[in-house]
């Protein structure tokens, strides 16, 4: 073993003590009669403390020999005083090189020199090693596990539907189209009609996550080729503000959750997250192209609410209630999918709604048309081939009960929360345009 305790679980009971530390050799400081090593690892920074008299030769000598990044094993005993730093230091009886790092170093592991986003994505390992980016993925992993311990808690099953389809489920020019032996198939943009198809099957509340692909052909700031979507659907509901309902408690969990468990991560990125009020507020598509008219901008009823709108959106509902999070329902059927159920009595208006987090769309989602002949006129309506279709509304001709969910993109999410400029700052590897590696 060459590790028993990771830096932050040196405390003051180990004064003493003999403890093996594991990890990136960060500084070297040779002043002479004394030498300095200080040692990174997952969770920060320890002291190695060689003074001459206190040290075997052959660790002495080894110490300004170190180059940065060199992944070292050190055993020593620690030492509580005031005179260091971090308030310890280590006393090192043995050091051992497990693996020498190169120079120079693609990038600078401190932050101190800084680098261009495409350097540093093309060395990930390497600008994984700054504080502030490793403190990114701590937070996505508790968002994860946030995430799916709320759904268990809600009564939820996980579920894992294909990734490789035939048919486009958010219109068709977003898809990656491969081949499939004899066939030609596509990498699946979203779980929409295989939840759906659970609701047929009793499951009644189901949940995934996983990986969407979406041929996006602009680089943008917040699209990625390839995302994890948060994917829920549940039966039984009288109307879409169940599922909105769901959706915003899910979101104020996952945020109080890294509130708790993060504060470390929060202190090194600089961020005070802020504690989401409930319920969230609910502006109608056509409020909202009223606040965006008295804005100056206007945009014909019936069409989507662009970038720019959203922003402006987002401006406003944070100047005028403080708020980051909020609603937005009541979009025109003409702007949503097949899938969505439109109201009975006013068929120009859906029962679909998008979650806007400071004026970035973060969740699109609805309650659906269960009702068979329905949802094949919307499917004609929407120009597209009803017999394609068959497997899916299959499931709606033997029992189908009323039923809404919701895609929450994990990186739209994390971004927003983080206050990033980039979606690509929040996922290990990014797929976009140009990328494909590493
Ligand atoms: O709005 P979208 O396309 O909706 C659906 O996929 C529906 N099937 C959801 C439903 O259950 N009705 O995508 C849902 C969310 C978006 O709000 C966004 O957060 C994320 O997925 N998303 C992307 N994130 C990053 N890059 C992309 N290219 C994304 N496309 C969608």
């Amino acid at each position: 073993m060459y590790r028993t305790h990771y830096s932050s679980q040196i405390t003051e009971e180990l004064h003493g003590k003999k403890v093996k530390v594991a990890g990136w050799v960060y500084e070297v400081k040779d002043l002479g009669g004394i030498k300095f090593l200080w040692l990174r690892d997952r969770e920060g920074i320890v002291q190695i403390t060689a003074p001459k008299k206190k040290v075997n030769e052959e660790v002495f000598a080894l110490i300004p020999k170190l180059n940065s990044e060199d992944v070292i094993a050190v055993e020593g005993v620690v030492n509580f005083t005031p005179k260091a730093k971090l308030g310890f230091e280590i006393i090192p009886e043995k050091i051992e090189i497990l693996s020498r790092a190169d120079s120079p170093l693609p990038l600078d592991p401190t932050g101190k020199v800084k680098a261009e986003l495409d350097t540093r994505l093309d060395n990930r390992f390497m600008d994984l090693r700054r504080p502030e980016v490793m403190a990114i993925f701590k937070i996505r992993s508790s968002v994860f596990k946030a995430v799916r311990d709320f759904f268990y808690q809600e009564g939820f099953i996980e579920i894992h539907t294909p990734k490789i389809i035939a048919t486009a489920t958010e219109g068709g020019t977003e898809l990656f189209p491969m081949k499939y032996f004899e066939r030609d198939a596509f990498l699946a943009q979203s779980p929409q009609l295989y939840k759906q198809i659970m609701m047929a099957s009793g499951l009644d509340r189901v949940f995934e996550i996983a990986p969407i692909f979406r041929a996006e052909e602009h680089n943008t700031t917040r699209h990625l080729n390839e995302a994890w979507s948060i994917d829920a659907e549940m039966a039984f509901i009288e109307s879409e503000d169940e599922v909105m309902g769901l959706l915003e408690r899910l979101v104020a969990h996952a945020i109080n959750y890294v509130r708790e468990h993060n504060e470390k991560e929060l202190k090194i990125l600089d961020l005070e997250l802020e504690e989401p009020k409930l319920p969230f507020r609910r502006i109608t598509y056509t409020q909202a192209l009223e606040i965006l008219k008295d804005l100056g901008k206007e945009i014909p009823w019936g069409e989507d609410i662009d970038t720019e709108g959203e922003k402006m959106l987002g401006q406003y509902i944070k100047e005028t209630y403080d708020e980051d999070l909020y609603f937005i329902y009541q979009y025109p059927s003409e702007a949503k999918p097949f899938y969505i159920m439109k109201y009975d009595d006013k068929p120009e208006i859906s029962r679909a709604f998008d979650l806007e987090y400071r004026g970035v769309e973060i969740t699109s989602g609805g309650q659906r048309e269960h009702r068979y002949e329905k949802l094949k006129e919307q499917i004609a309506e929407k120009g597209l081939k009803v017999e394609s279709f068959e497997f899916y509304l299959k499931a709606f001709r033997y029992g189908m009960p009323p039923h809404g969910g919701f895609g929450l993109g994990a990186e739209r999410l994390l971004k927003q929360m983080l206050n990033l400029n980039n979606i690509r700052e929040v996922i290990l590897f990014p797929r976009d345009r140009k990328r494909l590696e590493p």
